[in-house]
C-alpha cells in the first residue's frame, strides 16, 4: 500500500476483492454468530441488517469517495478536505492499531485449532471444557498469537498483497460453498429447527439500546469502516470504477458471510445444549466451542475442520494484513521510518499489546475492567466506543465540511448514484442521530456496569 503502488488496482474486480478481504474475516465467522446468540438471535439480525443497508451503505459510500477524491490514505486524506480535520485522520489511525494486536490473538487460536485437526485430534476439541482451559493457559496461546502475528508481518514485509489478491480468488469461494455445506448439515440436526427459528425470528421482547449499539459496532468491524481503511483503499480506485455497484458488492458479499457464519454455529450451539438458552451467553468462545462438537459429529468432519480452520485462517490473514499495512503506511507517512522499521516497529508493539489480551484468560483473569477480559474490553473499546465516535465526525465532516454534493458528485463521476437520496438522508440526519443516541445509551450502560 505504498505511494507507488497507488492505482495497482485493476478494475473493480480488484478493489471489490482487496475489500472484501480486509472486510471479510474473523468478524463474520466469529465475532457475528457469538453476538447474534448473545443478543437474542433474530432481533440482533433485523438490526444488523437494517443498519448494513442504512449505516453502513452510507458509511462506506462516503469513506471509499473521500479516498478516491483525494487520493490519499485516511491520514492525509481529512486533512486534505478541511485542515481542521487532520486529527481525525490521526483518530482513525489508532483503532487498527488497537484492533490488530487482539486479533491476532485470536488469530492464533485460530492457528492451534487447525493443528488440532492436522494432527487428527479433532475429537479432543469436541470435549467439553477443552478451549476454556486451552486459552487459560499462560504460555501456548502466546506462541500462536506470535506465529500469527509472525505470519501477517512477513506478508506485509514482502508486500505480498498481489499474491494475496490471487489467494482470495480461490479460497473466497471455497468458503462460501463450504459454509453453506456446514450450515445445510447443522440445520438438519434433530432438534435444531428451534434453533433455527431462534436466529431467525425476531423477538421484540428482546431488543434493548445494547442491541443496537451491539449491531452497531458489529456492522463498523465487520465492514472494516471508521478506521479509515475503506478510505485508503478508495485511493487505489480508479476514477472509471463504478463506486455504488462496488458498495453494493461488498456488502453483500460480507454481510452472506456473517448471516451463514450465524447459521452454522447459532442453530448448533442450540441443538448442544438442549435449547438452554445461558449457553447462548458463551461469548468469544462460541465459534470454537460449537463447531468442533459439530465435525466430530458429521461424516468426514475431521477433514472438514481441517478446510474450514484452513479457510477461517485465510480469511483472518487478509484481514490482519489490511490491519497491519494500515497501521505501517500511517506510521512511515508520519515518521518517514522506512517500509521495514516501521513494520517492525509495528510487530513490537502489536505484540506487546497482545500479551496481556492473550493472559487475560488465564493469570490475568483477574484484571477485568468493565467486567470484560482484556481481550473484550479492547474489543468494546474499539468497537463500541471509537468506531462511532469516528463514524460520528465523518459525518458531520462530510455534511459540513465537505459538501454532501461534492461526495454525491465524486460517486457520480463513474456510474449512476442510485440511492442518492437515500445517502443524502442517511448521512444528514438518520446517521448522526442514531450515533449520538447509541453512544449515549452505551456509556451510561458501561457506567452501571462500572457502578454495579
Ligand atoms: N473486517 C474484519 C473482519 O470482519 C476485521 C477488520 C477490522 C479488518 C478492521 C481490518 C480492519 O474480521
Amino acid at each position: 500500500m505504498e505511494t507507488s503502488n497507488r492505482g495497482s488496482f485493476t478494475g473493480k474486480l480488484g478493489f471489490v476483492l482487496a475489500a472484501a478481504g480486509s472486510a471479510v474475516g474473523l468478524g463474520n465467522i466469529w465475532r457475528f454468530p457469538y453476538l447474534a446468540a448473545e443478543y437474542g438471535g433474530g432481533i440482533f439480525l433485523l438490526v444488523y441488517i437494517v443498519l448494513a443497508v442504512t449505516l453502513g451503505f452510507t458509511l462506506m459510500t462516503a469513506e471509499i469517495a473521500i479516498g478516491r477524491k483525494t487520493g490519499l490514505s485516511a491520514i492525509g486524506a481529512y486533512g486534505a478536505l478541511n485542515a481542521k480535520f487532520s486529527f481525525l485522520g490521526k483518530l482513525t489511525a489508532v483503532i487498527p492499531a488497537i484492533i490488530l494486536p487482539y486479533y491476532s490473538v485470536i488469530g492464533g487460536w485460530v492457528l492451534k485449532y487447525l493443528f488440532i485437526y492436522l494432527s487428527g485430534g479433532g475429537a479432543s476439541a469436541a470435549q467439553n471444557g477443552y478451549f476454556r482451559s486451552y486459552i487459560g493457559q499462560p504460555v501456548q496461546p502466546i506462541l500462536w498469537f506470535l506465529l500469527f502475528i509472525g505470519i501477517t508481518f512477513v506478508v506485509v514485509l514482502l508486500g505480498v498483497e498481489k499474491g494475496v489478491e490471487k489467494c482470495s480468488k480461490i479460497m473466497m469461494p471455497f468458503l462460501v460453498v463450504l459454509s453453506i455445506v456446514i450450515a445445510v448439515y447443522v440445520v438438519c440436526l434433530p432438534g435444531a429447527m428451534d434453533g433455527v427459528i431462534y436466529y431467525l425470528k425476531p423477538d421484540f421482547s428482546k431488543f434493548t439500546p445494547m442491541t443496537v449499539l451491539a449491531a452497531m459496532g458489529q456492522l463498523f468491524y465487520s465492514m472494516s469502516l471508521a478506521m479509515g481503511i475503506m478510505v485508503t483503499y478508495g485511493s487505489y480506485m480508479k476514477k472509471d470504477v463504478n463506486l455504488d455497484h462496488a458498495v453494493r458488492q461488498i456488502e453483500i458479499f460480507d454481510t452472506g458471510i456473517a448471516l451463514l457464519a450465524g447459521l452454522m454455529i447459532v442453530p448448533a450451539v442450540y441443538t448442544f445444549s438442549g435449547g438452554n438458552e445461558s449457553a447462548m451467553q458463551e461469548g468469544s468462545g462460541l465459534m470454537f466451542i460449537t463447531l468442533p462438537k459439530v465435525f466430530s459429529q458429521m461424516p468426514f468432519g475431521s477433514l472438514l475442520g481441517l478446510v474450514f480452520f484452513l479457510l477461517v485462517l485465510f480469511a483472518a490473514l487478509t484481514s490482519s494484513i489490511s490491519l497491519m499495512e494500515t497501521v505501517v503506511s500511517i506510521l512511515r507517512d508520519k515518521t518517514g521510518l522506512s517500509r521495514n522499521k516501521a513494520a517492525m516497529l509495528t510487530l513490537g508493539v502489536s505484540i506487546l499489546l497482545g500479551l496481556p489480551s492473550s493472559l487475560g484468560f488465564g493469570p490475568l483473569s483477574g484484571i477485568a475492567p468493565l467486567g470484560l477480559s482484556i481481550l473484550d474490553f479492547f474489543d468494546f473499546i474499539s468497537n463500541a466506543v471509537l468506531m462511532p465516535i469516528v463514524a460520528l465526525l465523518t459525518c458531520i465532516f462530510v455534511v459540513w465540511f465537505v459538501g454532501t454534493k461534492s461526495i454525491v458528485e465524486e460517486v457520480k463521476l463513474s456510474s449512476q448514484f442510485k440511492r442518492e437520496k437515500m445517502f443524502c438522508v442517511m448521512i444528514k440526519y438518520f446517521a448522526p442521530i442514531c450515533i449520538v443516541l447509541i453512544l449515549i445509551s452505551s456509556i451510561l450502560d458501561s457506567l452501571e456496569i462500572v457502578i454495579i
